[in-house]
Order: structure tokens, then sequence, then C-alpha cells
């Protein structure tokens, strides 16, 4: 199945393994190894690979992948909102994670929004700061379990969006992925189905079109309990341009194999 855009080009296949706050430096460093040498011996050239470690790991992870060239973008799973350098106590620019060899940073996922509180303000902070920055952002929308239950996903999921707007106006599309992430699939095992998932990319590629044409080529990833079992079934939806996948991302195994079911589709 090929994901064509209005005019015909190809959508990028992404799959993004988000490894959260895991794991320890040994085992994130084995990681690494076992994805570069499983990612250099066999192809998955339909479907491009990212890393999302903790920041404190992503040199040491950048450097096992890039030791054997690896076909493994590295991801940060968020960024401040300040540029460059200065007095910011715990906080890591996008400049800082750019000189590292960061390509694309996390923003607005349902753990930050939720633990830390992040509005939506300051995710249009975030999203701005990582494309000023020449970097590409994977924002991350979804519903709770209360508002899908009343019937409200898509007008949610649409509100997160719509707060954006004259934002999207301004950007290179090519900049962004979109993961639509249902909040009650995150870490529960209850993936969202195939269908619900496929409808809710149609819904959200629509409304991205209607705002402005050229943001129909936004890769739109699921995210929310992926596994490689599952994998298939959402690689077969034409409005699913990959995954962004936790816990089975700890797992390089596991995570190839996604990749390989969306490759495979
Ligand atoms: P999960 O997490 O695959 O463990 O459900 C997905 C995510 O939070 O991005």
């Amino acid at each position: 199945m090929s994901r064509l855009t209005t005019d015909h080009a190809p959508r990028p296949v992404w799959v993004i393994g988000n490894w959260k706050m895991n794991p320890g430096l040994t085992a994130a460093q084995q990681l690494a190894e076992q994805l570069a040498n499983m990612t250099t011996s066999t192809p998955c050239e339909y479907c491009q690979l990212a890393v999302a470690p903790m920041h404190i790991h992503l040199t040491t992870v950048q450097a096992r992948l890039a030791a054997v060239s690896a076909p493994v973008r590295l991801v940060a799973q968020d960024a401040a909102i300040t540029r460059g350098t200065g007095a910011y106590t715990g906080d890591v620019s996008v400049d800082l994670l750019k000189d590292i060899g960061v390509s694309k940073v996390i923003v607005g996922h349902s753990e930050r929004r939720t633990i830390h509180g992040e509005t939506e303000v300051l995710i249009g902070q975030k999203l701005a700061a990582v494309i000023d920055a020449d970097l590409d952002a994977i924002w991350c929308i979804g519903e709770t379990l209360a508002e899908r239950e009343a019937g409200q996903a898509a007008a949610i999921v649409e509100a997160q969006i719509m707060a954006h707007r004259d934002w999207l106006f301004t950007i290179n599309p090519a900049r962004l992925l979109i993961a639509y992430e249902p909040v009650w699939a995150i870490g529960t095992g209850r993936a969202a189905s195939p269908d619900d998932a496929q409808d809710m990319h149609a819904i959200i590629r629509a409304l991205l079109t209607s705002i402005r044409p050229a943001l129909n080529q936004i890769s739109l990833l699921y995210g929310g309990s992926v596994k490689a079992d599952n994998a298939r079934s959402f690689a077969q939806c034409p409005d699913i341009d990959g995954a962004l996948v936790g816990g089975a991302s700890l797992d390089a195994n596991s995570f190839l194999q996604i990749a390989q079911a969306f490759h495979a589709a």
C-alpha cells in the first residue's frame, strides 16, 4: 500500500521508539548496540526509524548508532522553550539538542500534559522552538478515556489541533509529524482498534487539509500499546503512517518487528 499525499507524493513512514524514563545506562547501551547491529543487517527502507532515549543517554546512544552508521535517528523526549544557553536550571534547549545530533523532538506527550501540567500555550512555544531550530517536531495529541466515553474524542483532538491553527499556516509541513495517542491506550496494553485509529487519523487528516492543503503531507503516527503482534493491523490502515512506540521499543526485537510490519505494508 502506498501512502500518497494529494500531490501523489509518498508520505514518509516512521516507527519511533519512546524509551521514556527507561532503561539504566548499561541496558541503554546494550539496546542501542542491538538496534545498531540489527538495523544495519536487516534492511527496512520503506520505514524510517528513530529512538528517543532519556536526555542523559542521548550522546551514548548516538555514539553506538553512529559507530556502524545505523539508519536510526535520534529523538529527544522534550525540550525547553528557551533557545541557546543561559541560566535555566534543569532545561535543555533545542539548540543544544541539535548540537549533539538530535533531529526530532517529542512535544505535548500526554505524560507531560498530565504530570507536568503542560498547557496548549506551552506546547505551542515548544513546537515553535523546535521548528525554528530546523528540527522536526513529533506533536502528540489524543483524548482521555472519559472524553472518549462521553463521545468527545474527535472534538478534543480537533480542539488540540485548532489551538495551533495560526502556527500551522506558517510552518514547513515536512518539519512536523503528528502522533495520535489516545491517553487510555498508552502503557495499558489496550490499544485502539485499527478501525477506530484509522477513523481518527482520517478526521485529523481532513481537518489539517481543510486548514491548509499542504498539511496533507504530514505523516500521522498512531501510538498506544503498539506491539509486534498488532503492528500489522495498524500498518494496513491508509491514514496511519507509522507508530510511536513506548514499552515495546525497549526490546530491540519487538521494535524491529513493528518496523518490519510498516516496511512490508
Ligand atoms: P506505549 O506508549 O507503547 O507503552 O503504550 C506509547 C507512548 O507513550 O508513546
